[in-house]
């Protein structure tokens, strides 16, 4: 196999080659002086299997996902696996009002189209595989969250939600610790609220597991509800960190002794390498 790394798939794809000893693929991408972009892969890849790292997130990455995978293509790649760490679109599954698109579906038909295969990390939500038109397989970077929290010495595990608390559950039995969880409701994109509940978190070293940071508004309000109550100390975890706006100043004023989040989106807080879980979903393709 050789790896063809998209702009955010550098870093990932460096630690992915140095556990696998495969090679990494030359490419070139610049951008036309009316900020189209433009690839080349600089070498011979017929008959090849390439497995082309990507996240969806922000929207140019998209694009360069298409131009990677179609330069592959026609470069004469045997087999084309898409690992998209985070698929981002994911959170319009559905049709939440008439008119709207199904995101996560459109996107993933056309990504469809000139790859064989598809590996995605901790999706907002499993049913997203069946979108594409070829195998798709998710897997979790919830194994390697656990042992840092473990190091962390933490003792409680909260989802902030009825929807994580699946994921927090597994991380829990993991660690082998309690797990409880909080009642959220979203008032709109940037609003939540969290109903009051006791939580058994006195002296306690917590961490909160979420798929995703965005504004940080779920954070926050977990947060500062689990300080009230006498936490220790309180993490962030989540596979996807989109630390949009002020979200880390928000968490960070919250009370939050950590955040931690995997390197599925470049960002500081990339604590947790996604290479091991890439891995692992790439079995389903031997
Ligand atoms: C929601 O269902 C997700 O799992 C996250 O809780 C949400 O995306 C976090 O968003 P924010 O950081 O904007 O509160």
């Amino acid at each position: 196999m050789k790896v063809l790394p998209g702009t955010t798939g550098i870093s990932i794809a460096n630690q992915l080659t140095k556990i696998t000893n495969d090679s990494l693929i030359k490419r070139e991408i610049t951008r036309f002086p009316d900020d189209e972009l433009y690839i080349r892969i600089k070498e011979d890849i017929t008959d090849e299997n390439i497995l082309i790292i990507q996240t969806t997130y922000p929207d140019e990455n998209i694009i360069e996902l298409f131009l990677l995978t179609h330069a592959a293509r026609e470069a004469g790649a045997q087999q084309i696996i898409l690992a998209i760490p985070y698929y981002g679109y994911s959170r319009q599954d559905k049709q939440f009002t008439p008119g709207e698109p199904i995101s996560a579906k459109t996107l993933a038909q056309h990504l469809s189209l000139h790859a064989d295969g598809i590996i995605t990390i901790d999706p907002h939500k499993n049913h997203i595989l069946n979108f594409f038109t070829i195998p798709a397989y998710q897997e979790s970077v919830i194994p390697e969250i656990v042992e840092y929290l473990k190091l962390k010495k933490t003792t409680l595990l909260l989802a902030p939600d009825i929807g994580a608390l699946e994921r927090t559950q597994h991380a829990a039995k993991l660690i082998n610790c309690d797990c409880d969880y909080l009642e959220k409701t979203r008032i709109d994109g940037k609003t939540i609220k969290i109903q009051p509940k006791i939580l058994d978190v006195k002296g306690k070293n917590v961490a909160i597991i979420d798929d995703i940071i965005s504004t940080g508004g779920t954070m926050a309000t977990a947060i500062r509800e689990l300080k009230k109550q006498g936490a220790a100390k309180v993490y962030a975890t989540c596979a996807h960190g989109l630390f949009i706006a002020d979200s880390i100043q928000k968490i960070q004023a919250a009370g939050c002794d950590m955040i931690i989040a995997s390197d599925t989106i470049p960002n500081q807080f990339n604590v947790i390498s996604s290479a091991p879980s890439i891995l692992r979903a790439l079995n389903h393709f031997k």
